[in-house]
């Protein structure tokens, strides 16, 4: 991207959203000499579509009826290690993708994202039962270990030609006479769900008769913590007043500390209580799981990894934590994701493979990188907003524009009817039928 701010994107109407988008995209693609994306050539047709027929879906998965649409939108001002990046996002929240785009200007600011992933492996599990003696199996499991490896190695000839493949093999006592050995896989640009799992039967049988025990469970665990995404965000405190704050020079950067030490203290609430940890993790999740399921990727696996790696202490604990730090608000997010960019999802559904376009993503750890990003600046602006005026102001009046559209207005009526019940604090179908029928009255 040449830049991800465009102003007055949200003013436009969906049709010139969707032109300065792929104008933008396209201009892009001729600079850096690429071949243009097909799923950009054929953009209007897959928003118009979903992005998936009903044939297709038939073919992914079972008792089909028919397919189930969701919003498809954009977050802009994202700049990701020093790059402009527009964030792909697919939610049914209102406020979700307008919160981003807000809080990436404000990290914009201070520099944007810095982020890197640590890791990029896979675990696969492999469950020993009834193990004469772990210790000594652990021992000849591990001096085994080069032999094990290369056994894997067979079942994965594609990942091992791609760069990928089984990179080492672990061993945990987990109880009396309970192993798991966790094989450690590479998998490049796939999440490597199947990739794991094809490793651990192929070698699973070996794995038991070395330790001489009874065979369980093989598959991978969705606590990648071998693919963890760090994200740093600073924020100059100025950057958190908003636009319309007309004070003094002096009483600004008051005011802004002031915000910044409520997000801050926000925070310290979710590292002392799992109660508000979860909402806390569930704001994160917002715009990691706009971006997950915008490209494709799998969400459950991905919140399964979240919460699991948010326990890992044995307390329930925030994602993401805030501290001030003069006149700067740093943030610092680290969770497993595990995500890919080829196979899945993405071989069939042209939405995903258009939202993955939008996302310039060049890795599977890229793509994870920038869902982070997204996951950091949800959670600024949702404690932004719990901090300052509270939640439900722009929730309102966003919910009110649902409300407006589902009592009948039509595409110019909707803004006028949404304002009126959100000013009138009575978000109501029943409120928006009256505005209404009020407005078309006086429009008669
Ligand atoms: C709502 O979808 C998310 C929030 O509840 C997150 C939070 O409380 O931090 C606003």
């Amino acid at each position: 991207m040449s830049t991800s701010r465009i102003a007055g994107f949200y003013q436009l109407s969906v049709e010139e959203r969707r032109t300065r988008l792929l104008k933008e995209l396209k201009e892009l693609e001729q600079t850096d000499e690429r071949e243009l994306d097909t799923s950009l050539s054929n953009a209007i047709e897959t928003w118009e579509s979903g992005g998936l027929s009903v044939k297709t879906a038939s073919q992914i998965v079972e008792n089909v009826l028919g397919t189930y649409a969701l919003p498809f939108g954009v977050a802009l001002n994202g700049q990701l290690n020093g790059i402009d990046r527009l964030i792909p996002m697919v939610v049914e929240e209102p406020s979700v993708i307008a919160a981003a785009s807000n809080a990436c200007r404000m990290i914009r600011a201070g520099g944007g994202f810095v982020a890197s992933m640590k890791g990029s492996l896979m675990i696969a599990q492999i469950e020993l039962r009834d193990v004469p003696d772990t210790q000594e199996a652990s021992r000849t499991l591990l001096a085994r270990k080069a032999e094990l490896i290369q056994a894997a190695a067979l079942a994965l000839p594609g990942l091992v030609r791609r760069g990928g493949g089984p990179q080492d093999l672990e061993v945990r006592t987990i109880g009396p006479q309970h192993l798991v050995v966790h094989l450690l896989v590479d998998c490049r640009d796939a999440m490597g769900a199947n990739l794991v799992n094809s490793a651990a039967e192929k070698i699973g049988p070996l794995v038991a008769q070395i330790a001489g025990a009874r065979l369980g469970l093989r598959i991978l665990s969705n606590l990648a913590d071998r693919r963890i995404a760090h994200v740093e965000g600073r924020i100059p405190t100025l950057s958190l007043l908003s636009k319309q704050a007309s004070l003094d020079p002096s009483l600004r950067s008051f005011k802004a500390k002031e915000i910044a030490d409520g997000i801050e203290a926000a925070c310290i609430f979710a590292e002392r209580d799992p109660y508000r940890a979860a909402t806390h993790n569930k704001g994160i999740m917002n715009g990691i799981d706009s971006v997950v399921i915008a490209t494709g990727n799998d969400y459950r696996a991905v919140e399964a990894g979240a919460h699991a790696y948010a326990a890992r202490s044995g307390t329930y604990s925030p994602l993401c934590t805030w501290r001030r730090q003069g006149d700067q608000l740093v943030g610092k997010l680290a969770l497993p994701l595990a995500l890919g960019i080829v196979g899945g999802t993405l071989r069939v559904h042209q939405g995903a493979r258009l939202a993955l376009a939008i996302s310039q993503a060049t890795s599977a750890d890229d793509l994870a990188l920038l869902a982070a990003c997204a996951g950091m600046a949800s959670n600024l602006a949702a404690l932004r907003a719990l901090a300052t005026e509270g939640i439900q102001r722009g929730h309102m009046s966003l919910h009110a524009r649902s409300v407006a559209i589902a009592a009948g207005a039509n595409e110019a009526e909707v803004e006028e009817v949404a304002t009126t019940i959100a000013a009138a604090g009575i978000v109501t179908l029943h409120a928006a039928k009256d505005a209404l029928s009020a407005l078309r009255l006086c429009r008669e």
